[in-house]
């Protein structure tokens, strides 16, 4: 944990980790937030465009060398790189030096784990293991709360009854799928454990009163959810907000609203996907298929190209389309071009060259992929910075700030924890 402000009066300290005086650790956040903000700026050609929609993006006849060795990437190393995105760092930082400082910026220090006491496995019997091992880590990385404990947007409310039975303190869960409060509730007092359940929405402000004289926990709770609370929790009487925030892209129409005054950096919904591509590395089965899909729409995209210019009208060919239905990528490629040129209105010739099409989707997404490694290389650092903007929106709305990982990156790449109490 990388603490930030002064310890509150009677707040104990969060994870053990104050070692620092009170000045150095407010400008420890904020330094590192204005530093990451001033890179990420001038380094934004090699991650705003996306190259699925922008083939040869202006970086590529700027920094010809880091192209032709991107492009020149054998696909072992590929798909090793795309499995470490550390030692893609490291590869990608010997050839863009200003990633050394990215990366550098974006790396918290291990932080202090309170010890959890066993659980008899019943009681976590019905969690996914690894949904699981995420509530242990975030449990074992919360400094002592006193409770009433609030858990938001809660899902089954697995974690506050973890929490309940590691610490004893009462915990309350608002979550809005009814389905999802039911088993909450189904689960809660098959444990005999007096669990609240509140049935609401995280962005009304009702709801949003609720946390008032409580801890308040968001494991994952997306975008605006975690936001929302952000910007209401000291006007509406939070003692402290524990915060591992995801989906940043969840409830932005346009771009992102930051919360601290010191944010500059204007970021659009592409920008907020892609702090949030790093995932958990799937199955193979399932990569190939992903590819396969990929190929499949660039050789659309490619095909829909060359019909727009030979109708002379080239201006719309680099145009995005909406998500395709999955029952389209079950069949074969002529099929799913066929269904996508009606939706969008393509018209087909009657005779089309597939396998040609095909391979070229192919040759297409061995590209991208190529060049998309080096946008990868600026997804932490704009996830920390989105990160940091929460924790000087809570220091600047009064709130005590600590920021650190409270687990590694491949139990989930989601692994930063706010934690905040508000001043005395
Ligand atoms: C990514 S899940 C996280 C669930 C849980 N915290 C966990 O870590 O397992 C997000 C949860 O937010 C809930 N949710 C979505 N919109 C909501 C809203 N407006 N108000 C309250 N909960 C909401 C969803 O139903 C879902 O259970």
């Amino acid at each position: 944990m990388l603490p930030s402000a002064r310890p509150a009066k009677g707040v104990p300290p969060a994870h053990g980790a104050r070692t620092h005086s009170r000045p150095k650790l407010t400008m420890q956040l904020r330094t590192r937030f204005l530093a990451l903000q001033a890179h990420l700026e001038t380094c934004h050609a090699y991650w705003r465009p996306a190259p699925f929609h922008d083939p040869q993006p202006a970086w590529c006849a700027e920094h010809p060398a880091l192209a032709a060795a991107a492009l020149a990437l054998d696909d072992d190393t590929l798909e090793h790189h795309g499995a470490a995105p550390e030692e893609a760092a490291a590869w990608l930082s010997s050839q863009l030096p200003v990633l050394h400082a990215l990366n550098a910026l974006s790396t918290f220090p291990p932080c202090a784990v309170h010890a959890l006491p066993p659980l008899n496995s019943r009681l976590h019997a019905e969690v996914p293991g690894r949904k699981k091992a995420q509530i242990d880590a975030f449990v074992a990385h919360l400094p002592t709360l006193t409770g009433p404990v609030l858990e938001w947007c809660a899902g089954k409310g697995h974690l506050g009854r973890r929490l309940h039975h590691a610490r004893g303190v009462a915990v309350e869960a608002l979550e809005i799928d009814p389905g999802l409060c039911a088993e909450a509730a189904r689960l809660a007092a098959r444990q005999g454990l007096p669990q609240a359940i509140v049935e609401g929405d995280a962005t009304s402000p009702d709801t949003l009163a609720l946390v008032r004289d409580r801890d308040v926990l968001a494991l994952h709770a997306c975008g605006e959810l975690h936001r929302q609370l952000v910007r209401t929790a000291a006007d509406n009487g939070a003692r402290s907000l524990h915060i591992a925030p995801c989906c940043y892209a969840h409830g932005v129409t346009h771009t992102y609203r930051p919360l601290s005054q010191e944010a500059a950096l204007t970021l659009d919904r592409n920008a907020l996907r892609l702090a949030v591509t790093e995932t958990v590395t799937a199955p193979l089965h399932d990569r190939r298929r992903l590819a396969r899909d990929q190929a499949w729409k660039l050789g659309f995209t490619a095909l829909r190209a060359a019909l727009d210019e030979g109708r002379g009208d080239p201006a719309h060919s680099s145009r995005a389309f909406r998500p395709v239905p999955a029952a389209w990528l079950k069949a074969d490629f002529a099929h799913f071009c066929t269904q996508l040129a009606a939706r969008e209105g393509v018209q087909l010739p009657s005779r089309v060259d597939w396998p040609h099409w095909e391979q070229l989707g192919v040759a297409r997404r061995d590209q991208v992929r190529r060049l998309e490694l080096v946008r990868h290389a600026f997804r932490r650092p704009i996830e920390v910075w989105l990160a940091l903007d929460l924790a000087l929106g809570l220091e600047e709305r009064g709130f005590e700030v600590s920021l650190g990982a409270f687990c590694a990156r491949t139990l989930t790449p989601r692994n930063l924890l706010i934690s905040a109490h508000r001043r005395m």
